[in-house]
C-alpha cells in the first residue's frame, strides 16, 4: 500500500431520494462511479449511508435505542438486508466502471460496546488495501456488547476508521454545498461555511440543536461526529455529490466548492 487511505462517505441523502422508500439515485451512483474511477485514486476506502433504504426501517423498529425486546428482531434483520440491497448496487455500479469495489458489511467485522466501536477487523481493512482493493463499507446495524444492537452510521464508521488508521483525509459527499448558517433547504438567507476549525464546530452546532433529520443525525450529527476526526489533525471536505465533477475534484485535491474543516 502506497501512501495513506482515503475515505470517501457518499452521504444517503445524495445517493438515493430520501422522500421515497428504497429508491436509489441510479444516475448519481453511476456518475459517482465515473468519477471515483477516473480520479483512480489508492489506497481508498469508500463508505456510503442508509438513506431511504436504512433510516425508515430502523426508526419503524427502535433499532437504534437496542434492544428491547424480541419483536425488533425483524427490525434489525430487515434493516441489515435494506443496506445489503442498497450496497449491492453501490458495489455493481462501481464494479462496472472498472473499480475493484469489495464489500465489506461492517456488522461482520465490528462489535461495539456503547458508544465505542470495540472490536474491529483493521487487519482485513489494511490487507484488501494492501492488495489493491477498495474496501465498500456503510452505515449498517451492529451487535453492541451493553445494548444488544444498535446502528453504526456511515459518520461513525469514518470517524473510527480515522482513529484506528492513519488516513489521510476524509470527503463527505452529501446533497449540499457544504455546512451553512443555517438549513439551506428551508432557510434563503442561509450562507455556506466555506472553512471551519474545530472550535467553530460547537458553535454551528449548538445554533442548529434540535433539528435531528434522521435516526443517525443530519448534518449536527455528522459534525460532532467529524470533530474526532478533525481533533486527530485529518482535514475533512464536506462537499456536494449533486453536482457533477465535483467529487472528482475532490479525490484530486482540485479546488472544489465545500467546507473544509481543519483542526485551527
Ligand atoms: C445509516 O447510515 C445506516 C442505517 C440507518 C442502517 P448513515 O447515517 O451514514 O446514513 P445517511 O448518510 O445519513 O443516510
Amino acid at each position: 500500500m502506497k501512501g495513506k487511505p482515503t475515505i470517501l462517505k457518499l452521504g444517503g441523502s445524495a445517493i438515493t431520494d430520501k422522500s421515497k422508500p428504497l429508491t436509489p439515485r441510479i444516475n448519481v451512483i453511476s456518475r459517482l462511479a465515473k468519477e471515483i474511477s477516473k480520479a483512480n485514486i489508492t489506497p481508498l476506502i469508500i463508505i456510503h449511508g442508509g438513506g431511504s433504504y436504512g433510516h425508515p426501517i430502523a426508526l419503524k423498529y427502535h433499532v437504534k435505542d437496542g434492544f428491547k425486546g424480541s419483536r425488533q428482531l425483524i427490525g434489525f434483520v430487515k434493516t441489515h438486508e435494506a443496506m445489503v440491497s442498497l450496497n449491492s448496487i453501490i458495489v455493481d455500479t462501481l464494479i462496472k466502471s472498472g473499480v475493484s469495489a469489495f464489500r465489506m458489511p461492517p456488522s461482520s467485522f465490528m462489535f461495539m460496546k456503547g458508544e465505542d466501536v470495540q472490536v474491529f477487523g483493521e487487519e482485513l481493512l489494511l490487507h484488501a488495501l494492501k492488495i489493491g482493493l477498495t474496501p465498500v463499507l456503510y452505515g449498517d446495524v451492529i451487535l453492541n456488547a451493553e445494548r444488544g444492537f444498535t446502528i453504526i452510521s456511515g459518520d461513525k464508521i469514518a470517524s473510527t476508521l480515522a482513529a484506528k488508521l492513519d488516513v489521510e483525509r476524509v470527503i463527505m459527499a452529501v446533497d449540499v454545498d457544504g455546512v451553512y448558517t443555517a438549513n439551506p433547504k428551508i432557510d434563503a438567507s442561509a450562507r455556506l461555511i466555506p472553512r471551519l476549525t474545530l472550535n467553530e464546530i460547537d458553535q454551528v452546532c449548538s445554533r442548529s440543536e434540535g433539528r435531528v433529520m434522521d435516526v443517525t443525525g443530519g448534518m449536527t450529527g455528522k459534525l460532532l461526529e467529524l470533530r474526532d476526526v478533525v481533533k486527530l489533525g485529518v482535514n475533512v471536505l464536506i462537499v456536494n455529490a449533486l453536482k457533477p465533477d465535483n467529487i472528482y475534484k475532490a479525490l484530486k485535491g482540485e479546488s472544489v466548492v465545500g467546507t473544509r474543516i481543519i483542526k485551527e
